[in-house]
């Protein structure tokens, strides 16, 4: 596991995806309020982008067809997408957001 220092909280955009790439990882990461969230980029439909999704509710919706995935827990909620994408643990110290990466996943 490796824990890796993301951003000043403040540059975080809200409800608007902010895609990163750490090693193989390729991460959708999302505010929601006080929330912050971080799920695989990758569709599991069709590997379309989810930080370029819209977020409403809790949810995104896939920018390609339109699945939508909890950023909770990664579940896919809506056809076509079928399988979970991962999910990243996020934390923030000192107004700072830290992802935890699991080399595994
Ligand atoms: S690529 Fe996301 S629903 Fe098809």
């Amino acid at each position: 596991m490796a824990r890796v220092q993301v951003a000043p909280l403040a540059d975080i955009p809200n409800e608007v995806g902010l895609r990163l790439e750490i090693g193989e990882h390729r991460i959708a990461m999302f505010r929601v309020g006080d929330g912050i969230y971080a799920i695989g980029d990758r569709c599991s439909h069709a590997e379309a982008s989810l930080a370029e999704g819209e977020v409403l509710d809790g949810e995104v919706e896939c920018p390609r067809h339109g699945a939508a995935f909890s950023l909770a827990d990664g579940d896919a909620l809506t056809l076509p997408a079928t399988v979970a994408v991962p999910v990243y643990k996020v934390d923030v110290e000192d107004d700072v957001v830290y992802l935890t990466i699991d080399e595994e996943s």
